[in-house]
């Protein structure tokens, strides 16, 4: 069967992350058909469209995307909205998987910790403060800016569902997160969702916690996770807090995924800082891509392939700068394809 994929890289070190990303692709997948397209900022700058038709049409022929990074302003810009965001909803890709596995590289402070950190944290993707219920009201007292949280039952269930099934292949247990002694109708409905499809998973061990909790865990004593469900914002939070272990920013994978679309797209933005130097790293790009091969595509062998090789390279100590390394991400991604063999 040959596999189609929808490659957008985007602003910033998007154009840096995923053309490498997309060869360490071709290399284990020789027959993978790519169509390229165009979302972000510098397109909105010049189509007046942030997520195009075109763009919109490829990722529905392909099914499987790649995506980079967007540059997103922080003020309102007429016309403007967050392509990943848009492409969640139109989508409908709502369960973000977010894994994060200690990074023992020789020399660093995380490889001399004790115990191992392997956890994945499964984010609902089209609603809560994301739905994009924001409004200005005026009211006697002057403006007041809103922001409207929405959660169904629905959408609770199936990112539950799709929680608790991947629980069933790891180590068993299930922490659901939410803020449900502040927010009880929204947090309720999710907290009761979420423990409604746990009882038809009776192997799976359930367990809660309150998200500032669960934040201040992650951060001191993460290996007692194993996996995490949680609504929109609290998951965005909590897996930057969690990507903390696995080497930061620059190592950290994401997969979107819906019914019938599912779009890979590591954590990181478009780091305007390090970007045009040819020095981000390219390895959440390249595990996003086997969270792809993995939950998308169905190839589990696959997926190993990459994850083992960006690790042997990382635990060997080649990195790039965010790594405390001196290498570039070209070197990186040559050494990854070197390591697939
Ligand atoms: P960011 O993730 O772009 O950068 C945060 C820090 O991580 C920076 O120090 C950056 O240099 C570093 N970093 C990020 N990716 C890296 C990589 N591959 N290799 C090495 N270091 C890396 O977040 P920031 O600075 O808050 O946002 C920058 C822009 O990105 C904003 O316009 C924001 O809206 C956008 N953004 C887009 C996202 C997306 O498209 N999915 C996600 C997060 C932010
Ligand atoms: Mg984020």
């Amino acid at each position: 069967m040959s596999h189609t994929l929808c490659v957008i890289p985007g602003d910033g070190v998007g154009k840096e992350v995923i053309p490498a990303t997309v060869e360490v692709l071709q290399k284990v997948l020789p027959d993978l058909q790519v169509m390229e397209a165009e979302a972000g900022w510098d397109c909105f700058t010049h189509t007046g469209d942030a997520l195009p038709a075109a763009t919109r049409e490829k990722i529905a022929t392909c099914g499987a995307a790649l995506f980079g990074a967007t540059s997103s302003p922080s003020r309102k810009v007429e016309g403007y909205r967050s392509p990943i965001v848009h492409m969640r909803q139109l989508f409908d890709l709502y369960a973000n998987l977010r894994p994060t596995r200690l990074l023992k590289m020789r020399g660093s402070q995380l490889a001399a910790r004790p115990n191992a950190v392997d956890l994945l944290l499964v984010r609902e993707n089209t609603q809560g403060l994301y739905a994009g219920r924001e409004y200005l009201r005026e009211t006697p007292a002057g403006p007041e800016a809103i922001a409207e949280r929405v959660i169904t039952k629905a959408a609770s269930e199936r990112v539950a569902k799709t929680a608790f099934a991947l629980a069933e292949g790891r180590r068993k247990q299930l922490c659901i997160v939410h803020k449900a002694n502040i927010l009880p109708l929204t947090d309720g409905t999710f907290r009761d969702a979420a423990r409604a499809v746990g009882a038809a998973h009776p192997g799976v061990k359930v367990s809660e916690m309150l998200v500032d909790t669960a934040a201040m865990l992650l951060a001191s004593r993460p290996e007692q996770f194993d996996m995490i469900v949680t609504t929109n914002l609290f998951g965005d939070i909590l897996s930057d807090i969690a990507s903390v272990w696995g080497g930061g920013m620059g190592v950290a994978p994401a997969l979107n995924l819906g019914a019938h679309v599912a779009v890979a797209e590591p954590v990181h933005g478009s780091a305007p800082d390090i970007a045009g130097k040819g020095i981000a790293n390219p390895c959440g790009a390249i595990l996003s891509a086997a969270l792809l091969a993995r939950h998308y595509w169905n190839l589990p062998e696959v997926a190993t392939k990459i994850e083992n090789a960006v690790y042997t390279v990382l635990e060997n100590g080649l990195a790039t700068p965010d790594l405390g390394g001196h290498a570039s991400t070209a070197q990186v991604a040559q050494e990854i394809l070197g390591a697939l063999g």
